[in-house]
C-alpha cells in the first residue's frame, strides 16, 4: 500500500518524507488555507515547493466546477511538474475532465467520493486514483471503510486499473483496516503513520535490553 500525507504542512512533508516511508502527498483547498496558503499564486509556488521536497504523486485540485474551467486550470496544474496529479471532484463536468484529462494522459484523482457508483463514474472515466472519504462518512455514523470495500469488490469485478486512495484516514487503525481490506493507497495525516510504529512492548523490550547491556559494562 502505498503512504500519501494529507498536508500542505511543508515541514510535516519532510518529517514523513525523511522516514522514507512516504509516496505523495494529497493537499486539497482547505489544507492550503490551513497553512495561511492563500491566492492562486501562491497555492502554484507552494505545489512546487511540495514537489522539491517529494519524490512521488503530488495531488493538486482544481477550483473550477464547469467543464472548460476545469480543463484550462488541470492543464495550468500538470505543467507545472511532472509530479503533479490533478484532483478533479466527483461532480458532472469533473467526469468529463477526468476522461479528457485521460485521453490526454494526464493523471488524474477524483475527489469528494462517497459511494460505490461515484467510484464505478470515476474507474470508468479514467481517473489515476478515486478519493473515497472514509472519516467524513464515519462522522455522519456511515461506515467508511466498507465503502473501501465495495469500491475493492467491484474495481476487481472489472480489472479497472483506477487505484483506491483511501482519503480522509483520521487514525492509525484507518491505516492498518484499510490495507486490510485492500486500498491502493491510503492519505492522512502524520500522526497516522507514526502511530503504526508504535507499541508498548516495544517501549519496554528496548528499556530492558539497554538496561542488561549496560549491566556488563
Ligand atoms: C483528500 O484528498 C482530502 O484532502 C482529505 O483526505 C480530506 O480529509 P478530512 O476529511 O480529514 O478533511
Amino acid at each position: 500500500m502505498k503512504f500519501f500525507i494529507d498536508t500542505a504542512n511543508l515541514d510535516q512533508i519532510k518529517e514523513a518524507q525523511d522516514l522514507g516511508v512516504l509516496d505523495g502527498v494529497t493537499t486539497n483547498p482547505s489544507l492550503m488555507a490551513k497553512e495561511g496558503i492563500t491566492g492562486k499564486e501562491n497555492i502554484i509556488n507552494h505545489y512546487k515547493k511540495i514537489c522539491e521536497i517529494v519524490t512521488g504523486d503530488v495531488s493538486a485540485e482544481v477550483i473550477a466546477t464547469d467543464y472548460e474551467g476545469i480543463i484550462k486550470e488541470g492543464e495550468e496544474l500538470a505543467k507545472l511538474h511532472d509530479q503533479i496529479i490533478v484532483k478533479v471532484p466527483m461532480i458532472k463536468d469533473g467526469v468529463k475532465a477526468i476522461k479528457y484529462f485521460s485521453d490526454k494522459g494526464i493523471k488524474t484523482n477524483c475527489t469528494l467520493v462517497f459511494s460505490p457508483g461515484q467510484a464505478i463514474l470515476a474507474a470508468k472515466a479514467g481517473a489515476t486514483y478515486v478519493s473515497p472519504f472514509i472519516g467524513r462518512l464515519d462522522d455522519i455514523s456511515t461506515d467508511g471503510l466498507n465503502l473501501i470495500a465495495e469500491i475493492r469488490m467491484i474495481y476487481d469485478n472489472y480489472g479497472f486499473n483506477t487505484q483506491i486512495l483511501a482519503a480522509s484516514v483520521r487514525h492509525t487503525m484507518h491505516v492498518i483496516d484499510c490495507a486490510k481490506i485492500g486500498a491502493d493507497v491510503m492519505t492522512g495525516p502524520l500522526s497516522s503513520i507514526e502511530g503504526l510504529l508504535k507499541h508498548p512492548l516495544t517501549d519496554i523490550g528496548l528499556a530492558k535490553f539497554l538496561a542488561d547491556y549496560k549491566k556488563g559494562n
